[in-house]
């Protein structure tokens, strides 16, 4: 196991009618810019019950934070949160509200444009940030990650600021979402825990058993989860897999991957595709590309997950990947780049972008733009 040191200090308030606990986190006399996206609170009843919640606070609202959040929006709630001298940001929504609200949070902080903040990589002067959670998917609610994009230069970038200092997730507002976005939340959860435990096995018993258990609970819960949205019981699972699996909890003292993200990020940034749904088609074909070098742990990821034992190692690894693409494919998610009509252009453009930034990705880092375009070969 390699040295580590952890901390998270985000606090969770987890349970049905627990907006309500809102007035209780926020400190009195702050001036509180509310973020959100499209709408979809409108739709749902949580804006009223975060409304009801602040009743007495001095809010701000700013409204129309996208999916995959583009700079060209943040700006202006960076440029509105200066005028109003705000102090407190609470992010209502999503995985992109969440993520957009911590570049708004490191944006205030700083005189720049906050593109720079997004290059430089991360900026930890930041006005304290809280998040009522709508979509389990990311993980932001419980890490300092975001993950922001520029519409003009179609750039998609990882920006590291700080945790929410606390996040209410309340399964039953995640009721509302659509089909495709829960089967995208569940691509995404699973990829997250793969990122962490597919390098190699032997460094620590208990992350590979603690990533182990959130797959088997996903694998457990998905097929109810797809039919049915308001089964509390199984959304309150999938929730808590979904934090359980990006707030470091699983990456303890353990190397980690992450090519696969890098990779979807840049299907997202040149073809608006769905994150959730660029790593359902990305996984697979890295694992068909690398499984020399991940063999043993793929192993043991198709006995311990899959059940799969008995004929040659060959076969046995050839089905842990087919169960995880069939996997995705029961959740209705597109597997390979022609299901999506990605073809030729985009792998070389990957390619391309991957060695003129001279990047190399995965444990090793050896996933460079030569290897990322033979994953995306594998991905056709
Ligand atoms: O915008 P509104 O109207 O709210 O609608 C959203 C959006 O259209 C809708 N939605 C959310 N909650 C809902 C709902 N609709 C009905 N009922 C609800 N309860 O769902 C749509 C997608 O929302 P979005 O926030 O984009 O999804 P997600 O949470 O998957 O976030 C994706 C973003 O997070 C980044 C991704 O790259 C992507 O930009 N990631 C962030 C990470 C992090 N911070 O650590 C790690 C991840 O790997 C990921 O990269
Ligand atoms: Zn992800």
């Amino acid at each position: 196991m390699e040295n580590f040191i952890f901390q998270n200090p985000t606090k969770l308030i987890f349970g049905k009618g627990m907006i309500a606990q809102l007035s209780k986190e926020i400190p009195e006399g702050k001036r509180v810019m509310l973020t959100f996206g499209g709408g979809s609170v409108k739709k749902n009843g949580v804006y009223e019950q975060v409304k009801e919640a602040l009743k007495g606070f001095d809010v701000v609202e700013f409204w129309g934070i996208e999916a995959n959040p583009k700079i060209e929006t943040l700006r202006k709630a960076i440029q509105l949160g200066k005028e109003k001298k705000v102090d407190f940001l609470l992010a209502v929504g999503g995985g992109s509200v969440i993520d957009g609200t911590k570049l708004i949070s490191a944006g205030l902080m700083y005189e720049g444009d906050a593109w720079e903040l997004v290059l430089k990589g991360s900026f930890r002067h930041t006005v304290p940030l809280g998040a009522v959670l709508t979509l389990p998917a990311t993980g932001s609610e419980m890490n300092s990650g975001a993950v922001i994009s520029r519409s003009e230069t179609a750039e998609k970038y990882p920006f590291y600021s700080n945790y929410p200092v606390f996040s209410v997730l309340d399964p039953t507002v995640t009721f509302s979402l659509p089909v495709y976005q829960v089967a995208c939340g569940i691509a995404d959860t699973f990829v997250h825990v793969m990122e962490q435990y597919m390098t190699v096995p032997g460094q620590s018993r208990l992350m590979d058993r603690w990533a182990e258990g959130i797959l088997h609970s996903l694998i457990e819960i998905a097929p109810e989860i797809i039919q049915h949205q308001d089964n509390y019981d199984k959304m309150a699972d999938f929730m808590l897999c979904a934090t359980m699996g990006l707030n470091g909890f699983i990456a303890l003292g353990v190397r980690q991957d992450w090519a696969t993200h890098m990779i979807g990020h840049e299907l997202t940034a040149l073809h608006d595709l769905t994150h959730g749904a660029t790593l359902a088609i990305v996984l697979p074909g890295l694992l068909r590309t690398l499984k020399e070098k991940k063999r043993a742990k793929l192993l043991q990821y198709g006995e311990r997950v899959w059940g799969i034992t008995g004929n040659s190692e060959e076969d046995r690894i050839e089905k842990a990947i087919a169960c995880t693409e069939d996997f995705f494919k029961s959740l209705g998610l597109p597997t390979r780049l022609g299901d999506v009509q990605i073809g030729e252009e985009t792998i070389k453009e990957i390619e391309r972008r991957f060695t003129e930034r001279k990047v190399g990705y995965g444990e090793d880092q050896d996933v460079t733009g030569t290897v990322a375009r033979q994953i995306l070969e594998n991905c056709k």
